[in-house]
């Protein structure tokens, strides 16, 4: 049900939603792993919830989750989640700041292969004021510019995903 959901929204809002199917299983399990100890989770582009369940089954029980969506359509499909530490705002990522302003990781979806370059550059400012930043896409194309903003940048590579998908783990070392 998720799936053709989302595949549906895909069709209607092909830029917003920049891919024509969810992410896989594995993917949204490898994501919500390298959350670890974080307890203040932001998630942009959470789209049909497939990495928000995961984040939830690795987030505390005194965490919390705050996800960003643009898609109303897929936000009253997430607000069906029933979780305490969950909250979902029907906004664009880029206002996050107006909503919460105290956040340790931000796990991302987004597609910023297609959102413009101040966009981008400001979504990767906004994740850069966290302890850890997690965002997949489908190119290895970031490295050299997410390194601008973060003191480690690793990459994962998951083949099975439709398409195949790079995850890039950045964070900052405590000063
Ligand atoms: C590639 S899909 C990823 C969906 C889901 N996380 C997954 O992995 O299957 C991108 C998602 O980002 C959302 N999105 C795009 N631009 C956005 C923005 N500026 N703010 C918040 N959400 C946005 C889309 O509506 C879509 O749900």
């Amino acid at each position: 049900m998720r799936r053709i959901k989302f595949i549906l929204e895909s069709v209607k809002h092909p830029k917003w939603t920049g891919a024509c199917c969810q992410s896989s299983k594995g993917l949204a399990r490898k994501m919500a792993q390298k959350i670890e100890n974080s307890k203040n989770v932001i998630e942009f582009g959470p789209g049909a919830g497939i990495i928000t369940h995961e984040i939830l089954n690795h987030l505390p029980e005194d965490g919390r989750l705050t996800c960003f969506e643009i898609n109303p359509v897929f936000c009253k499909h997430l607000k069906t989640i029933n979780d305490p530490r969950l909250t979902v705002i029907n906004d664009d990522a880029l206002n996050c700041r107006k909503y919460i302003d105290d956040y340790d990781c931000v796990v991302s979806g987004l597609p910023l292969t297609v959102f413009t370059k101040p966009q981008r550059e400001n979504i990767i400012a906004i994740s850069s004021r966290s302890k850890k930043y997690i965002q997949f896409q489908y190119t290895p194309f970031l490295q050299r510019k997410l390194k601008n903003h973060f003191t480690d940048v690793k990459l994962d590579f998951i083949p099975m995903n439709v398409p195949p998908a790079f995850i890039y783990v950045c964070s900052n070392s405590a000063e």
